[in-house]
């Protein structure tokens, strides 16, 4: 490919994809502000896979969508000194009206992409997860993994350093989604990627991170990290990947607990 689509140069090593410094969020009107982050501070290493586990409501989508610039933090700094991070949902919201080349390419023109350029980019974005072929479809003609397989394009075609993902991967079944988590690991380690990714799926944090963040609840703190050295490829069902799941699942269910709900 053209050297104008290998887009912004990656970070030096030694700096941050992401840098969060005693971020605080609150929603409400001042004097009646409901806290939901408190004093977060995390960096993201070029390169590095960073999974957010956290109990439904802790605030992960709340910071990531700080971190991807939807919305400020009450309190703190955040820093992508790569640019504005790619964001994947659970929801692929990709647009129906057009194929799934023409989303990714849209995705292109927002970058700047010549026009000449896009459709080449789109293919090869394609066959990066595995759906050369797909170019013409609709969505609706698409599996709902084939769907996050064509979302995850798209946030590649933004060619950011960063990739923000949130539960992209809830909605499928176990099969497809232990699937995409093989295609996501490969592509990340292919692509020099930073990943900060958001779940409140335990086996699924220590299945592809590098480093998992467990977040309390009311308001969300940084509660614990554990560094995750088992090599990939991982599989789930591993069971080194399983022994840390259970102890992590043993200081998540304390951590509801101690917030009662749920
Ligand atoms: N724009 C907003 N205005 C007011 N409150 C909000 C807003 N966005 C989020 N909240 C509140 O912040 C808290 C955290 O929400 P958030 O969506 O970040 O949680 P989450 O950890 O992503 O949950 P889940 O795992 O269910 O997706 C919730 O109590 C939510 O109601
Ligand atoms: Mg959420």
């Amino acid at each position: 490919m053209a050297d104008t689509l290998t887009g912004p140069a990656p970070a030096q090593p030694g700096t941050h994809a992401a840098r969060l410094e005693h971020v605080s969020k609150a929603f409400g009107r001042p004097g009646a502000a409901q806290p939901v982050l408190e004093d977060i501070t995390l960096d993201v290493a070029p390169g590095e896979f960073v999974c957010l586990l956290g109990a439904s409501g802790c605030g992960k989508s709340t910071l990531l969508n700080l971190v991807a610039g939807l919305d400020k933090p009450s309190v703190g700094t955040i820093e992508t000194p790569g640019g504005r991070p790619a964001l994947m949902f659970q929801e692929h919201a990709l647009f129906p009206w057009l194929t799934a080349g023409r989303n990714i390419e849209l995705a292109l023109r927002m970058r700047g992409v010549p026009r000449e350029q896009r459709r080449p980019e789109a293919e090869r974005l394609l066959s990066l997860v595995r759906l050369s072929g797909a170019y013409g479809k609709r969505v609706h003609e698409l599996s709902g993994g084939m769907r996050q397989r064509v979302a995850l394009a798209r946030a590649l075609a933004q060619d950011s350093r960063l990739l923000l993902m949130d539960e992209p991967f809830a909605a499928l079944d176990a099969i497809t989604r232990d699937v995409l988590h093989d295609e996501l690991t490969r592509i990340w380690a292919e692509t020099n990627l930073s990943v900060l990714f958001v779940t409140h799926n335990v086996r699924e944090a220590v299945r592809l991170a590098q480093r998992v963040v467990l977040l309390s609840s009311r308001p969300g703190r940084i509660n614990r990290e554990w560094a995750i050295d088992i090599p990939q490829p991982r599989r789930i069902e591993d069971a080194a990947v399983a022994d840390l799941s259970v102890e992590i699942t043993d200081e998540l269910r304390g951590e509801i607990r101690r917030h009662g709900k749920h």
